[in-house]
């Protein structure tokens, strides 16, 4: 195959996919399987910018919205650049060095919840508007789901005048998940792939009684409109925790090396979260900062994502064992190939 009919049938592949992920709630390849095609993708586009297709995964931000009332969203929901690899990191980290001359730049590095992303909007300190993602530009309206999500507060703890929008994501805890997929194998209904989807597929649920038992979770991590007289994104996390929101769990580093270790700490503790990350976000935390560096069509400057290895692995099933016990019954048994699963074979 060329690269011409090697871009076509990538990008015509990940287009399917991520409708299937963000459109229908049902994947059927893993995440790493997608960013190992979105990879080939990206670089064979890049070997040959002239190749790039119109619809091309790579040229647009997330998935499309689908249902409810369409949404503009006033900050465009932009995506993270991910980063595999620690030099890219170190790298990140010198540009900031560079982008803050006058004082030595301070970073966040942040869990990074793999769940759906949505936005949070408050006026005089009630909550009155949120939506999904969407594309970036325009999301679906969700507010009546939200609101039946119990860590959401509907009334700020603190007063705040005027509007403030937040960045976060809502998740489903993993307990949570294992219940919802008894409940819906007793009623002999297709269990979800994962608690992302489980997530995205319960928030989109009509009916509130089922969004409350599901018992949906949020984190918040980015004021996107507010708190202008604040320079430092540490301290406007802070100040929403004492509005009442519940915050990312995040570690303010002065240093290169500090930044490694907080990455190295949260993937210490990715195995024992009562919920599921897939990374660490890495951020600067001078919003001054961020303003100048701005943003390229899809991420901002002034963060990346380090992801980590996946928590689900594909492998062979190298034989299929008939075990035959005590009574005589037989239980089929797969022998798979050893793989790394979260540091563990
Ligand atoms: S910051 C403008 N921080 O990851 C950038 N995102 O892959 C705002 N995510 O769509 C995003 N945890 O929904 C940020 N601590 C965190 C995050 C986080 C999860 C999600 C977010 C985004 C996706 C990008």
């Amino acid at each position: 195959m060329n690269a011409k009919e090697e871009i076509a049938q990538l990008t015509q592949e990940l287009n399917h996919h991520s409708d299937l992920y963000y459109n229908q709630d049902a994947p059927v390849i893993t995440d790493s399987q997608y960013d190992e095609m979105m990879n080939r993708l990206k670089q064979l586009e890049a070997e040959n910018p002239e190749l790039i297709q119109a619809d091309s995964p790579t040229q647009r931000v997330g998935g499309k919205a689908v249902l409810g009332n369409k949404i503009q969203h006033i900050v465009p929901m932009l995506s993270l650049r991910d980063v595999f690899d620690r030099e890219e990191v170190s790298s990140f980290v010198n540009s900031a060095i560079h982008a803050q001359a006058d004082s030595a730049p301070l970073f966040t590095v942040e869990q990074k919840i793999d769940g759906l992303a949505i936005s949070l909007e408050y006026k005089d300190g009630v909550f009155v508007r949120g939506a999904t993602r969407g594309d970036g530009e325009t999301g679906e309206e969700v507010t009546t789901a939200l609101k039946a999500v119990k860590s959401v507060p509907k009334k700020l703890k603190q007063p705040y005048p005027g509007v403030l929008v937040l960045r976060g994501e809502i998740y489903m805890p993993r307990a949570a998940f294992a219940r919802a997929n008894e409940q819906l194998e007793l009623a002999g209904k297709k269990l979800f792939a994962n608690p992302r989807n489980a997530a995205a597929g319960t928030l989109r649920q009509l009916d509130v009684s089922i969004i409350q038992e599901r018992a949906l979770d949020l984190f918040v991590f980015n004021v996107q409109q507010g708190m202008e007289d604040i320079t430092s994104h540490a301290q406007t996390l802070q100040l929403c925790s004492q509005l009442g929101l519940p915050v990312v769990s995040h570690t303010v580093c002065s240093t290169e090396a500090k930044v490694f270790a907080a990455i190295d700490s949260i993937a210490e503790l990715r195995g024992s979260l009562p919920y599921g990350i897939d990374g660490a976000v890495v951020k600067i935390d001078d919003r001054p900062t961020r303003e100048r560096l701005g943003n390229t069509t899809k991420t901002p400057r002034w963060a990346v994502a380090f992801k980590y290895p996946p928590e689900q692995q594909e492998t062979k099933v190298l034989d299929i064992l008939l075990q035959v016990g005590r009574t005589g019954r037989i239980t089929p048994v797969a022998a798979l190939e050893p793989v790394l699963v979260v540091g563990v074979t």
